[in-house]
């Protein structure tokens, strides 16, 4: 769908590894160019003409992106530099104040390091305690196997709502049910989920969740915090400096701005929070349930292709996102995304920084394909008949 939008869709290329980052489509190009070129003043300092659209079409995205979640205010976003960033704040920012020695942290084995490593670090401060959620016999999340986990020293569970390698979509409004009625928090890990389905905050009534632009079409160096607004108020600012405050005269006298302005200090990346707005409008315009079914299409159809051919291991057969980990027996996954570039196909391989994916597959590394809407069922064909012949493989692939 949308091909001609995309001007990297020219090259001959089959781009496949949407889950590290999208495509950018000419819109949001155009939109990041047109401020450097006609009105490129900073944010929220400004009392010139320039300045004053600059903070309309910033504060613009804002609301843009509190629609898209279905968050209750534009309050609840802060804009951050990806979800990484973002995470780091939720964690550092306020759990760090608020886990005591012997609570507990509720993870899986499969999130992406930016989910794990923060939280290993605020344990290792707090003497909180790591847990992981046991999975089911598809190495999914199930409500029954979180409760084999949960007892009354939790304190938070986080996860991603679809993982980065695995792909599997969990019951994240079932689990949060199931949380807060404990008086536990809800972190969502959204990267891979909120660029492809539908996503509703209030609804799910999640606590926090973390995503980044650039993988939902999207400039680089953008991402977004959402906190329910009353849990915002208890976020402790990472960043210090300009914009951010009221009036500071000595250490005991720094008086912060209200929230999200708080949480933004410095000059943040205008052109990029700007050119995500327009990827938002792109995306509404489609419509995220088309997305999620044409994904959950041309998903099906890979599966179909690459279940008959021996010598490749699916390794999320029964996923229900756009992500599929496999690897062709006997070859290291990276030789294999080597050989496949010579052949313009663009594919991740690796452990894809879920580094305790590989206790739950036994395998370290696979080959990942990503997809996004403007992926076809041609493209797949190239990629299968490339993948059917061993031997070309074995002899391509240095
Ligand atoms: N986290 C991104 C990925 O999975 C970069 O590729």
């Amino acid at each position: 769908m949308h091909r001609e939008d995309f001007p990297m869709l020219k090259q001959d290329i089959i781009y496949l590894d949407n889950g590290a980052t999208s495509l950018k489509p000419q819109c949001v190009i155009d939109k990041v160019v047109d401020y450097y070129e006609n009105y490129s003043a900073n944010a929220h300092r400004g009392d010139y003409d320039i300045s004053y659209k600059v903070d309309l079409e910033y504060e613009n995205t804002r609301d843009l992106v509190k629609d898209f979640i279905g968050a209750k205010r534009k309050e609840e976003i802060v804009f951050t530099s990806g979800t990484t960033d973002s995470m780091n704040l939720i964690v550092n920012g306020f759990f760090s104040g608020l886990l005591e020695a012997g609570d507990e942290i509720i993870l899986t084995k499969t999130e992406h390091a930016s989910n794990i490593m923060p939280w290993f670090r605020v344990a290792g401060e707090t003497g909180a305690v790591i847990k992981y959620i046991p999975f089911d016999d598809n190495n999914f999340v199930t409500l029954d196997n979180l409760k084999k986990v949960v007892t009354p020293k939790t304190k938070v569970i986080s996860l991603a709502e679809i993982t980065n390698v695995i792909g599997d979509i969990r019951p994240i409004k079932e689990i949060t049910k199931f949380a807060h009625e404990r008086d536990i928090f809800v972190v969502v890990d959204g990267a891979q989920s909120v660029p492809h389905k539908k996503t509703n905050v209030s609804d799910s009534d999640i606590d926090f969740l973390a995503f980044s632009a650039h993988k939902m079409l999207g400039p680089t160096g953008v991402g977004v915090l959402y906190a329910k607004y009353e849990l915002m108020q208890n976020i402790e600012p990472m960043n210090l400096g300009g914009g951010m405050n009221e009036s500071f005269d000595s250490p005991d006298k720094m008086v912060l701005k209200d929230v999200p302005t708080r949480f933004e200090a410095g000059t943040p990346n205008i052109a990029g929070v700007i050119g995500f707005g327009e990827a938002i409008k792109y995306l509404n315009k489609i419509g995220m349930d088309k997305i999620s079914e044409y994904e959950k299409n041309l998903r099906a159809y890979l599966i179909e292709k690459l279940v008959t051919i021996p010598h490749i291991d699916i390794l999320n057969l029964e996923a229900d996102s756009g992500i599929v980990a496999f690897n062709v027996d006997g070859v290291f996954s990276e030789d294999v995304a080597y050989y496949l570039n010579k052949y313009g196909i663009c594919v991740r391989a690796g452990n894809h920084c879920a580094k305790l994916t590989k206790d739950i597959l036994g395998v370290a590394n696979s080959i990942r394909v990503s997809l996004y809407f403007y992926n076809t069922e041609s493209e797949i064909d190239n990629l299968v008949e490339l993948l059917k012949d061993k031997d070309k493989i074995m002899k391509e692939m240095f």
